[in-house]
């Protein structure tokens, strides 16, 4: 199950993420907005960070209007590792070193086509451990100081 989350600025580009995602037999949990009305991005990376901290989504995609807000919203959860991305590269390797577990997007900032090329390369992209994984271990280390 991945998650979804926006305000109202990634709002469109979470519904085109959605159903490409859904179109692809993805199962899908959708923490909002539902409607394109003035919301607080902190609001909605809260609810989506927690449900990757508890499992109930084994990752998530969020959307903001630059995707900043969301993800340093989403970064102060304790155990997620969020990363904004607008190009593919950085999307598979933030997956492959950084482990990241929330990935965000700008909606005011990629088109729908690159999001979900975007959204491609992380998904299908897995955490490659071994040196990495000792200094993701030393970035979580972080949350104790
Ligand atoms: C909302 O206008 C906008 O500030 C928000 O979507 C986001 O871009 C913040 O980082």
């Amino acid at each position: 199950m991945i998650g979804v989350g926006s305000d109202h600025g990634g709002f469109q580009l979470k519904e085109a993420v959605r159903e490409h995602l859904e179109a692809q037999g993805i199962e899908v949990k959708d923490y909002g907005v539902y409607e394109e009305k003035a919301a607080d991005y902190p609001d909605i990376a809260a609810a989506a960070a927690k449900g990757v901290t508890s499992g109930e989504v084994e990752r998530a995609l969020l959307f903001c209007g630059t995707g900043i807000g969301i993800c340093m919203a989403a970064n102060k959860v304790k155990g997620i590792r969020a990363a904004v991305c607008s190009d593919c590269f950085s999307a598979k390797l933030t997956r492959e070193h950084n482990d990241a577990n929330i990935l965000c997007m700008g909606g005011r900032v990629v088109g729908a086509g690159l999001a979900c090329m975007i959204t491609d390369a992380y998904l299908n992209a897995e955490f490659q451990g071994g040196r990495h994984a000792q200094r993701v271990a030393k970035v979580m280390a972080l949350e104790e100081r």
